[in-house]
């Protein structure tokens, strides 16, 4: 089977240009593809054409760069008609009942059936249920009246970027494949190869599809158990953070995951249910994945709860108190505020009456059930007008040192006053 890949005359084609989407489009042109970035979303190709990026990994010059030779954005799936291969990176999120919502792949492929040429190679790399790539994607082909593994080559690829971390570019980090059929694997190694320092293969689509879950579940439980030990350390007032890294310490059989004001983002809340909902159809009962769902889900209330017991021992009650929220994206050095943690706890404070401010160099704007907020400049007299100021991201870029300095009251709940001293780190108390 011919799986030759030049590089400097194919091109690609990646849709849905979002968190995903838009570094993977850059690192295939890296590598040397033309990449077609197909969105349908119009300000974002807009933005976009006009050099500004709005993802924080990608800085306005590298797109610039790249539009200029190698990168094409547009809302057109039709410009697609002679890529040699389609990465399908469109949000897979979950519907108001906690279930699945698969549409955005259902819709992408559709388009994209009756578009691609022959031969054609395409992965998928939004997040999804064990049996998605084959159930969705590889069915719509067939229907289409195309033979997988013959005429249309369809594998799953899990997205692993760490957004925010600038450690590991997407090329750097080893890329789990697994086709539908042997020759699929064949076909989607190839396009990758160019691009990835690694290749991991794996059987099937499904076992790949299974890696991400396996992955972002191990994150979420263990972040659960952080949680839930935290609220006992606070109890036997231990310090936490200092527990957890004597204990990773032991150098082997312990991973370090840290306590916080609950999970948030497009992936850890979120991909743990696509797993447990496809198990549950199977007839296996998923308990600890929707035990951990529910402690790190819980942990909004418990910071409102501990913040007003604070602000009690002050002899403020919550419906007078002045709150300042300091980080709003879901962690640090992102603006994403996707099913951010902050958004809860504001929630729990906007409930009890409090007046609530917040502070986020990333993120300008953000919208509430209540209302529409808009980020305050940290300044030393807005730091004192506090009752209590309120960590829940630690964005490297924010001045901790002047929050300890000017803030009556403190609660932290990333442990990002660590190691600042002065004569007011008694104001200062750690989940
Ligand atoms: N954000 C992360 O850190 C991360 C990490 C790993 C995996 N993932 C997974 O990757 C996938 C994408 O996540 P994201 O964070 O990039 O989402 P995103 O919302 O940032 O971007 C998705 C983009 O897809 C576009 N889109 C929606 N439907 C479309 C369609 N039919 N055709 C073309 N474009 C369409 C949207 O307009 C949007 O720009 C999800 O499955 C997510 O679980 C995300």
């Amino acid at each position: 089977m011919d799986t030759k890949i030049d590089t400097e005359n194919d091109r690609i084609g990646i849709v849905g240009l979002g968190y995903v989407g838009l570094p993977l489009s850059l690192a295939f042109a890296d590598a040397g593809y033309d990449v077609i970035g197909v969105d349908i979303d119009r300000e974002r190709i807009e933005q976009l054409h006009d050099g500004c990026s709005y993802v924080s990994d990608v800085s306005d010059d590298r797109l610039q760069q790249h539009l200029d030779s190698t990168f094409e954005p547009t809302t057109e799936y039709e410009a697609l008609s002679d890529v040699v291969g389609v990465c399908i990176c469109v949000p897979t999120p979950l519907r108001k009942t906690g279930n699945p919502d698969i549409s955005y792949v259902a819709e992408a492929t559709e388009e994209l059936a009756g578009v691609l040429p022959d031969g054609c190679t395409v992965v998928l790399e939004s997040t999804v249920y064990p049996g998605a790539t084959e159930d969705v994607v590889a069915q719509t082909f067939t229907k289409n009246g195309s033979t997988v593994g013959e005429d249309v080559f369809i594998a799953f690829s899990p997205e692993r970027i760490d957004p925010g971390n600038e450690e590991y570019a997407p090329a750097d980090i080893p890329k789990v494949l697994g086709g539908v059929t042997a020759a699929c694997s064949d076909r989607a190694e190839a396009l990758y190869a160019p691009v990835f320092e690694k290749i991991v293969p794996v059987d099937s689509s499904t076992e790949a599809e299974l890696v991400k879950l396996i992955e972002n579940t191990f994150r979420s439980v263990n972040i659960a158990l952080s949680n839930e030990i935290a609220r006992a350390a606070h109890e036997f007032d231990a310090n936490i953070w200092r527990t957890i890294d004597a204990a990773a310490t032991k150098p082997f059989g312990f991973m370090p995951f840290y306590p916080g004001p609950g999970l948030g983002g497009h992936c850890i809340p979120i991909d743990p249910q696509y797993l447990s909902w496809k198990a549950n159809k199977r007839g296996v009962d998923m308990r600890l994945i929707g035990l951990a769902d529910r402690i790190n889900r819980n942990m909004p209330t418990y910071v409102m709860r501990r913040m007003e017991i604070l602000l009690d021992e002050e002899g403020i009650p919550m419906p007078e108190a002045d709150v300042l929220v300091v980080g709003v994206a879901y962690k640090a050095n992102v603006s994403d505020t996707r099913e951010s943690p902050a958004l809860d706890v504001i929630g729990c404070l906007e409930d009890r009456g409090a007046s609530v401010c917040y502070h986020d160099p990333y993120v300008r704007q953000l919208d509430t059930e209540e209302r529409t907020y808009e980020s305050v400049r940290l300044t030393s007299e807005l730091l004192a007008e506090q009752d209590c100021v309120v960590i829940l991201t630690d964005h490297s870029t924010i001045d901790f040192e002047a929050i300890v300095d000017y803030a009556p009251l403190i609660f932290d709940t990333r442990n990002a006053l660590d190691g600042l001293t002065n004569e007011n780190t008694d104001t200062v108390y750690r989940l």
